[in-house]
């Protein structure tokens, strides 16, 4: 092993800008750490002149990040620039094939083509690291993988998405509308490129993607995962799970089950006093349960330049240790085909609101729909003021424990009543 270790960089916006920073910065002690050298002797954006607030002294720029990755002059190579297609994949197939050394930040990319790129990585004898695609700062590929390789998991699921939470805080917190926050979020690069991947679930889908199959022995199947967004929740959505004990969070939850491995990403009310409610702002955590461990949860920042920075150099500097991981903690023909748990088995309580006629009888015929399809309620409120008759009021339930497909049934059948005048609006509760 040279002692100095040439990294190359294909990207340089808030995250790999970030890198570029933390290597200096911690020049050093990365050093003294991993016995090697770490020199940043390459990168690549689209745009040559754009100001980086880092040091590239030492870097040859790149215009096309696939010469980069095939370039002699790097001995590693990091991978921020986005996107499951493109030149992203096209750069870290190049290098992996050059038997470089891979580390990226990329879920869309992993959660699309993961188990490809690591077999691409094990025929090359290459490693790929992707710590900072899972949760910004928290080392949970890592901890799932190495910290916890004596356990059988149950289940994972957490707080994925730093922009998420992050609009869901501030809106019940100061009041603030979704816009607004989604707006603050983007300018302090929390977000993806395209922020539909971020409130539409789907960043949080790629990251469970990651988690189910490091936890479970899995392949990757992001496909196999019930989507919900957060674009549906509103403030009264928000206000009215403050009053009755909860507060809504976007999780990500991966669970095994008799018949196999449930993944869902929604909107979730979660008890208010719950160890998971408290974690505010652009904080993810991941909790899991396991046999020997029992539970465990690891809180901290999920997204933004520095938290993430953080994840992709401990990566470097373990490749510049020489440490190396199957991937997905398993060769990849020894990890299995996941089956999956439809989620109109899902088991559990639910908030329902309902905007509804206020007429006479339309409170009992909610109330015989679901007790029809055997839904057992904890509380039925009426919230806002009553109009004039006729007006609509909103109606919110929350029911015990009852299965995905019997609220379905019985959410169609209201509907056909003619007793509501809009979508219900329907969030899972989750108890720790
Ligand atoms: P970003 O700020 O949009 O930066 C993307 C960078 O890629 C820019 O520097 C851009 O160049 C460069 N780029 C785009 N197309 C290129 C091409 N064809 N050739 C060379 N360079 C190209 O994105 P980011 O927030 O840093 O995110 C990067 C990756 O990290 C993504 O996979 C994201 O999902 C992941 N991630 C982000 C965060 C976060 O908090 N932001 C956290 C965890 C993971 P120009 O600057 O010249 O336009
Ligand atoms: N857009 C992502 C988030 C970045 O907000 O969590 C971190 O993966």
């Amino acid at each position: 092993m040279s002692e100095i270790m040439r990294v190359g960089i294909a990207g340089l916006g808030t995250v790999g800008a970030a890198v570029a920073r933390l290597l200096r910065r911690q020049a050093e002690a990365l050093t003294a750490r991993t016995g090697r050298r770490i020199v940043l002797a390459g990168v690549s954006a689209r745009d040559a002149a754009k100001e980086r607030r880092a040091d590239l002294s030492s870097a040859e720029f790149f215009q096309d990040p696939v010469k980069l990755a095939a370039s002699p002059s790097i001995d590693l190579f990091v991978e921020l620039i986005g996107g499951s297609e493109g030149p992203a994949r096209a750069c870290v197939e190049t290098a992996l094939a050059h038997g470089k050394p891979v580390v990226t930040a990329n879920k869309a990319m992993l959660a699309a083509h993961g188990l490809h790129l690591a077999a691409l990585a094990e025929e090359n004898h290459a490693a790929l690291a992707f710590e900072a695609s899972v949760a910004g700062g928290i080392p949970i590929v890592k901890t799932l993988r190495e910290g916890l390789a004596g356990n059988s998991v149950e289940r994972v699921y957490g707080i994925l998405n730093g922009t998420c939470n992050y609009i869901l805080s501030r809106m019940e917190q100061e009041q603030l509308s979704f816009e607004e926050c989604l707006k603050e979020a983007q300018r302090l690069g929390y977000a993806e490129a395209d922020p539909t991947f971020d409130i539409g679930g789907f960043d949080t889908a790629h990251k469970l993607a990651i988690l189910t199959s490091l936890a479970f022995g899995t392949r990757i199947a992001a496909s196999a995962i019930d989507i919900e967004g957060i674009e549906r929740v509103t403030l009264a959505d928000i206000d009215a799970a403050a009053e009755l004990g909860y507060r809504i969070k976007l999780l990500g939850v991966a669970q095994r089950t008799a018949e196999g491995v449930e993944q869902r990403v929604h909107p979730t009310m979660v008890g208010k006093n719950s160890a998971i409610a408290q974690v505010m702002g652009v904080l993810n955590a991941v909790t899991i349960d396991a046999d020997a461990v029992h539970e465990l949860t690891l809180v901290g920042p999920g997204a933004g330049g520095d938290a993430t920075a953080s994840a992709v150099v401990a990566d470097i500097a373990d490749i510049a240790k020489g440490v190396r991981s199957a991937p997905f903690g398993l060769p990849t023909a020894k990890l299995a085909e996941l089956t999956r748990t439809p989620m109109r088995r899902h088991e559990g309580g639910y908030y329902i609101r309902m905007s509804a006629r206020d007429v006479a009888g339309a409170f009992a015929k909610i109330a015989t729909r679901m007790a029809e399809r055997r839904i057992s309620l904890e509380s039925i409120v009426q919230r806002g003021k009553r109009g004039a008759p006729g007006d609509c009021v909103d109606v919110i339930l929350i029911t015990h424990a009852t299965s995905e497909h019997l609220v379905r049934e019985a959410l169609d059948l209201i509907d056909q009543d003619g007793v509501i005048v809009s979508r219900a609006q329907v969030i899972r509760i989750e108890r720790e």
